[in-house]
């Protein structure tokens, strides 16, 4: 059963997304911010560091298998996004955040090339729905792991449904920094800056829309929609991490270390 929170302004699911998005009406949310859990994560499964999950490093215990969230396979994701594609409304955007690794899959998924030229069908005659896709960085300001240079960034892929609406502020450019959540402040791992999706949503959304994330996490989605007076619909597999998006949502509880500057880069 969902559960609404914050005077009925936000619902949330508990359960497999893939199972729970085709329940959700087609047309029916206005802006999805997702940061779904890739299986580019489990590269750093057994060989030597969990840090990117938030497990601690190897031998000390901390760096078991079992505490790895799910995560879903990237021949899952041509349906993922044709879900998503299906609940949003037209002339709406999608964020979906991703790494290097995951990054070519949503570019076969939305087109040719990169980046794609507004495209309704495959030379195949395959449907692709995206018309457009534009990768933006998030620069997290500080190195993080990595012998192939230190990783500092990940994208944000933004998808539009039809090619009518516009962004709020035509002003922000495709690199955006915001800092890493770390420390006491990462409540689940890569948990994302509450900032970085307070911006995407002011950018895509307005005030009484609806906005999805159908991998809820802490509930960053969540909190930056009601925050911002958006109504928030979204669904978490982890019965642990639902709990502490619940309480963040009640407690009003903000990521401490998300400083508000977006700068140009
Ligand atoms: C990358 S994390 C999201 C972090 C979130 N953006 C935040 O800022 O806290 C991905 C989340 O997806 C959840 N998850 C994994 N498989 C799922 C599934 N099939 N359905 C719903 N949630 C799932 C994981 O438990 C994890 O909380």
């Amino acid at each position: 059963m969902p559960e609404t929170l914050c005077g009925g302004q936000v619902t949330l699911h508990h359960g497999d997304a893939l199972a729970w998005l085709p329940l959700v009406a087609a047309e029916s949310v206005d802006l999805i911010v997702t940061d779904p859990p890739y299986e580019s994560l489990r590269k750093w499964e057994g060989i030597g560091t969990t840090a990117r999950m938030g497990m601690g490093r190897k031998g000390s215990g901390a760096d078991d298998a079992e505490k790895f969230f799910p995560t879903i396979r990237n021949d899952q994701l041509p349906d993922l996004m044709r879900e998503l594609w299906r609940i949003l409304k037209w002339n709406c955007h999608a964020y979906v955040m991703c790494d290097a690794d995951t990054l070519p899959y949503f570019c076969q998924i939305a087109g040719k090339g990169w980046p794609c030229e507004p495209c309704i069908h495959h030379d195949d005659g395959a449907f692709v729905p995206w018309s457009n896709m534009k990768p933006l960085v998030w620069d997290k300001m500080t190195a993080g792991m990595g012998y192939h240079y230190r990783c500092r960034y990940e994208f944000v892929v933004m998808f539009d449904k039809g090619k009518n609406r516009k962004l709020n502020d035509l002003g922000i450019p495709d690199v955006i920094q915001f800092k890493r959540v770390d420390g006491k402040d990462r409540l689940v791992p890569t948990q994302k800056p509450l900032d970085l999706f307070k911006l995407l949503i002011a950018q895509s959304s307005s005030v009484g829309e609806v906005v999805c994330d159908p991998f809820l996490g802490a509930g960053t989605a969540a909190v930056a929609s009601k925050e911002l007076g958006r109504r928030f619909v979204g669904c978490e597999l982890d019965a642990g991490h639902l709990a502490i998006a619940k309480r963040r949502l009640a407690a009003g509880l903000f990521d401490q270390t998300a400083s508000a500057e977006t700068n140009n880069v």
